[in-house]
């Protein structure tokens, strides 16, 4: 489908999600707790895009690499932005009803994960490297969505987030979606080397702030 389809698609849904949001991007520039908490988009109107994007495309099985570190204190209708930046990802998928595998190499973050989501039974959440869980995983994915390495100065981070995808990029089904985070910051961010390396597969771009979407029809 041309770039103009991929967007008269998508465009009634973020619209929805997105209606009053205004968002910075901080380039260089790493926020303050302050900006943080109170200036910097937030993962959500991402998330609730992308589930009904996928549903829309008929999408059954999101892969998510770096699943939520900390527990939800409220329902998933409130919002407390100190405790949200992260986004609690893996709650909005399992909520979702589709299938989702969620893999962290921290077991501390697994736990965290398993014991939020042991109501989904359609969460499966694996304690592993994400490029050596990519690697095995043996179904097709729907959704992938990579927050894993932190955005750290002088760590690889942009090129783990890009490996990643090479490595799930055979499993995507051809009507696919993929979801970056923190992608606000650090001239990209997460995204700085997998955005670009998405379009070239083929994707179109829906997103870019806080998180960037591609979708590819
Ligand atoms: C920003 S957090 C994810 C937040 C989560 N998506 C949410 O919405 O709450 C990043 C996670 O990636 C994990 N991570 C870092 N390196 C990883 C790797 N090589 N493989 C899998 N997970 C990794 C960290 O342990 C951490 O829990």
């Amino acid at each position: 489908m041309s770039a103009m389809g991929t967007w008269d698609l998508a465009h009634p849904i973020v619209a929805n999600h997105f209606r009053g949001i205004i968002e910075p991007i901080f380039f260089g520039n790493a926020p303050t707790v302050l900006q943080q908490n109170q200036m910097r988009g937030k993962p959500r109107p991402y998330l609730l895009s992308a589930i009904d994007l996928l549903k829309r495309i008929q999408g059954k099985t999101i892969v998510e690499v770096g699943c939520m570190r900390q527990p939800m204190a409220h329902g998933m209708d409130q919002f407390n932005p100190a405790c949200c930046n992260d986004g609690h990802s893996t709650i909005f998928w399992g909520h979702s009803g589709l299938d989702v595998h969620s893999v962290d190499i921290n077991p501390g973050a697994v736990k965290i994960a398993a014991a939020e989501c042991a109501k989904y039974p359609n969460v499966k959440v694996t304690c592993a490297d994400g490029i050596e869980f990519l690697k095995a995983f043996g179904g097709t994915i729907d959704l992938l969505y990579l927050d894993a390495w932190d955005v750290t100065k002088g760590t690889p981070y942009a090129e783990k987030h890009m490996e990643a995808f090479e490595v799930a990029r055979e499993k995507l089904s051809p009507s696919s979606i993929v979801l970056i985070d923190d992608t606000d910051v650090q001239f990209g961010g997460k995204g700085r080397m997998v955005v670009p390396a998405v379009i070239r597969a083929g994707y179109d771009l829906l997103l870019h702030g806080r998180q960037t979407m591609l979708m590819r029809l």
